[in-house]
């Protein structure tokens, strides 16, 4: 796979796409950690005789977390130590501007690319490339730099599309993820055990089934809200949980536990908040109006000992709210067992690698990955968008 060193990069304008999208703090609007951001910045440092134009997503249509990169732009320039210009623009004339105005060195950052309809859709590469977002911009840059690890599952223009029409290479975070995967996979070894929660159902949903067919997950514990999807789908929840496509997802679940009936494990007991306060609770006492903040003491010791005895564990998605005090226990307990245990771990996602940090205890994790959903994918063994991107880039010219 080409990397920056490959490309004539300096004096041009390269578009480099990285994963900026950060937990958002509802009540404030602020960005909640600067892990991806803090990422972002190796490659941009790396850039530096280039004309640097950042893209990067934030949040989904419709969230609290669907805001501009302002506050991005602000944290980049205190990490780099430079100042990053902000477009508050895509392809509009403020945009265009500001890109063609670029000198040797400087960073622009345009603003959140998912304000656009069609960074929101799947293309194939072709189709990606004739996109109004592709079309408008790409006779502005020189090169393309992939470097949006966390996005690499979603075949977006912005993943998809420059790399079909540009000389593309990848940046330092797919570098630094591909060869750690890589060593990861000389080491580890069975019993595979991957535990899941989180709020992103669908993605995980997808993975699992190839993640058991592919022998990487033997045992799979559920917390969050895709637990609260496999209760609803073994009856031990009887009312709607409130998740987007419920009917869909809770039928996906039925048949998994139909496939493979010894695999997963499922919350014996959760935490619901009652009188502000954190309260333990049987699934079985749940009812509609309780909210589940967090998984129970009986579950944790349970999932711990689990976690404990595998050669290998992999932790996507916060076992529950944890940035809330009263339902961090959940994720610490089962990270802390993961810290302590001999076997070889792998932690993925924004949420967890803040959760790490948090408690104390990322020096003890093998890997962590601010990805989330596209690790899960990569380790079940689907392909990415983004990695066949680089790929048919550098096939295009081995031709
Ligand atoms: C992530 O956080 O997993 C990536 O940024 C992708 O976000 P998405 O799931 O909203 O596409």
């Amino acid at each position: 796979m080409l990397t920056i060193e490959d490309l004539p990069l300096n004096d041009k304008v390269v578009f480099l796409r990285v994963d900026m999208n950060t937990p958002i703090e509802p009540s404030t609007g602020k960005l909640m950690e600067l892990n991806r951001i803090q990422e972002a910045t190796v490659t941009v440092r790396d850039l530096s005789k280039a004309k640097v134009v950042v893209g990067s997503h934030q949040g989904r249509v419709g969230r609290d977390d669907y805001i501009p990169l302002a506050q991005h732009a602000e944290a980049m320039s205190k990490l780099l130590n430079k100042r990053v210009k902000f477009a508050d623009d895509i392809f509009g004339p403020t945009g265009l501007r500001e890109i063609d105005s670029l000198r040797s060195g400087e960073v622009l950052l345009l603003d959140n690319l998912r304000f656009t309809a069609e960074e929101n859709m799947e293309f194939t590469p072709i189709e990606a490339s004739k996109t109004i977002l592709v079309q408008k911009l790409y006779k502005h840059f020189d090169a393309c730099v992939l470097d949006a690890f966390p996005t690499a599952h979603r075949a977006h223009p912005s993943i998809v599309g420059f790399s079909y029409l540009l000389p593309t290479c990848a940046g330092r975070l797919v570098s630094k993820e591909l060869k750690a995967l890589k060593n990861i996979a000389l080491v580890s070894k069975p019993p595979f055990t991957t535990v899941l929660g989180g709020a992103k159902v669908s993605d995980r949903l997808e993975a699992i089934d190839t993640l058991i067919a592919n022998k990487r997950a033997d045992r799979v514990l559920l917390c969050g809200l895709i637990a609260n999807v496999f209760l609803r789908a073994t009856r031990k929840i009887e009312h709607d949980i409130g998740v987007d496509n419920e009917p869909k997802l809770v039928e996906r679940a039925a048949q998994l536990l139909t496939d493979y009936p010894d695999t997963f494990e499922l919350p014996q007991d959760v935490a619901i908040i009652s009188n502000r306060e954190r309260k333990e609770i049987a699934v079985s006492e749940l009812t509609p109006k309780d909210k589940v903040y967090d998984i129970g003491s009986k579950t944790i010791d349970h999932y711990s000992r689990i976690i404990r005895s595998s050669g290998t564990v992999f932790m996507s998605g916060p076992p529950g709210f944890f940035e809330d005090p009263n339902f961090g226990l959940g994720t610490e307990s089962l990270l802390r067992a993961m810290a302590s245990s001999f076997g070889t771990t792998i932690v993925s996602g924004g949420h967890l690698s803040a959760a790490l940090e948090r408690f104390g205890v990322k020096e003890w994790i093998d890997h962590v990955s601010t990805s989330g959903g596209a690790l899960v994918l990569f380790l079940a063994g689907k392909r990415l968008p983004l990695i066949e991107a680089l790929e048919n880039y550098e096939a295009k010219i081995k031709k």
